[in-house]
């Protein structure tokens, strides 16, 4: 059979683009801040940050080194050095499978508020919350919405690298950064706004326990899209001459901003209509749109634009979730992209069908436990993500030569590193004990014991047939 051309990356920017578009989605827009409000506002951000710099940033630029070293995606890239540890790989495809099988649910609901923005969701602010109810346990209206969504996300990734995934975040990025520091130009200058700012930059420690440590790592790793080899895959399609270290930092500070501007955007108007910032989830859903409601004139624009903000955050990541199944098809079982693409989504579509269902009239039927939407997102960010992030680590601290990682860090010796060092021993000695530490908390701290033990178990699976994947 005839396997297609290896593509890679048309520019440094488009990289660097398409890579924040990754990790920049559902995680910072509507986790973040609602983590924030929840683990005392300043003294989590300073916490979160601590994370990122310590463990994310190493995380990133060693996943970019295997990918980029291995020039294959997931389960390639690892098995090119041993093929005891293809299971890791094949564990971050399945990873980015489960996640897909939520995300473009989500994605499909951010498409429907932007319409419904204009179509008098605003006109009743006491309603909103009801309306959310509603339309998510409606059994047509949110399928509909989804598979545009996946469409979309079809059209790009068949497209492929250059001319899909990196030309769509080529447009989109610059294009969130627009409407997000519009958004926060309206919400900081609502009076009493001042207060949120106030809460987000004053740190209160007295709120801070064991777990926000926790909630803080895993929003770190959930939120840089790493643990599940998508950054992998995308260093593998990066040039020889690209500086790795250099750009996992641009990639990690644009991550970082969006989140905090999120916050910035939203805490002022929290607080400037009395809204409690510990709302939680339906932060995004149902507090957004009541704030907007009562803006005035002005609601129904900024509403559409942040629903559309968020469209475009989900959307650059949910394709690269996508590219991470897709290019393990192609690189492993020689598959062309575009089938890889149709029979992907097309699983992806049942998947999501099934986790919209369950919050409605499927929602009591349940798989250990939990329906199908949080049986995905269970699975995935609470076990798979944070194992696949430490089995990261430790394949690269004691599988790969240290020479080796030297080489494509510096490429080949022409560019220095100088924290090279102090990234190799963090990477292998300290990043897979707090990683271990935040999983078994994090594991047994879940509610849904069954679940957590058929993820251990699919994970033993895997490891045990790895030489098959
Ligand atoms: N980083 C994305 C977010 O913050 O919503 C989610 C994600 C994308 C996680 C890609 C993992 C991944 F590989």
């Amino acid at each position: 059979m005839m396997t297609e051309k290896r593509e890679n990356w048309g520019s440094r920017f488009g990289f660097l683009m398409a890579a924040a578009g990754s990790a920049v989605g559902l995680g910072n827009i509507w986790r973040f801040p609602y983590l924030t409000g929840m683990n005392g506002g300043g003294a989590f951000i300073i916490i979160y940050l601590g994370c990122v710099a310590l463990v994310g940033l190493c995380i990133m630029t060693a996943e970019f080194a295997v990918g980029r070293r291995s020039g294959l995606a997931a389960v390639g890239a690892y098995k090119s050095v041993s093929d005891r540890w293809s299971f890791a790989g094949a564990l971050g495809v399945l990873s980015g499978f489960f996640i897909m099988g939520f995300y473009p649910v989500v994605g499909g609901w951010s498409l429907a508020y932007i319409a419904k923005s204009f179509t008098g969701l605003l006109a009743a602010p006491e309603a909103i919350g009801d309306a959310f109810g509603a339309f998510i346990t409606n059994p047509v209206e949110p399928l509909v919405w989804m598979v545009i969504y996946l469409a979309i996300n079809v059209v790009i990734v068949a497209k492929g690298i250059q001319s899909g995934i990196e030309a769509a975040g080529k447009v989109m990025m610059p294009l969130l950064y627009v409407i997000l520091i519009a958004i926060i130009f309206r919400t900081v200058s609502l009076p009493g706004g001042g207060e949120g700012l106030k809460f987000l930059f004053t740190p209160d420690f007295s709120k801070v326990t064991g777990q926000t440590f926790l909630a803080a790592l895993g929003q770190a790793f959930f939120s840089l899209s790493l643990g599940m080899g998508c950054m992998i895959t995308y260093g593998s399609y990066l040039s020889k001459d690209e500086k790795l270290p250099q750009n996992a930092l641009i990639v990690t500070t644009m991550d970082t901003s969006v989140a905090l501007l999120a916050a910035v955007a939203i805490f002022p108007a929290l607080f400037a209509f009395g809204v409690e910032p510990t709302a939680g989830p339906g932060l995004v859903f149902v507090v957004i749109p009541q704030v907007f409601a009562q803006m005035g004139g002005f609601g129904v624009i900024f509403s559409a634009l942040f629903f559309l903000l968020l469209f475009i955050a989900a959307l650059t990541s949910s394709v690269s979730l996508l590219e991470v199944v897709v290019a393990y098809l192609i690189d492993q079982q020689k598959m062309p992209r575009k089938k890889a693409v149709y029979i992907t989504s097309a699983i992806m579509a049942v998947m999501c069908i099934l986790a919209s269902l369950s919050l409605g009239v499927m929602s009591g039927f349940t798989i250990f436990g939990v329906g199908f939407f949080d049986f995905f997102d269970i699975l995935t960010d609470k076990i798979f993500l944070a194992i696949g992030g430490g089995l990261l680590a430790i394949f690269v601290g004691f599988f790969m030569k240290k020479e080796d990682l030297k080489d494509e860090l510096t490429n080949g010796g022409t560019i220095s590193f100088g924290a090279f060092e102090v990234w190799y021993n963090l990477t292998k000695y300290v990043i897979p004990l707090v990683i271990a530490w935040i999983a078994f908390a994090g594991i047994t701290a879940i509610q849904q014991k069954s679940l957590m033990i058929f993820g251990l178990a699919v994970i033993a699976v895997f490891a045990i047939f790895s030489k098959k994947l």
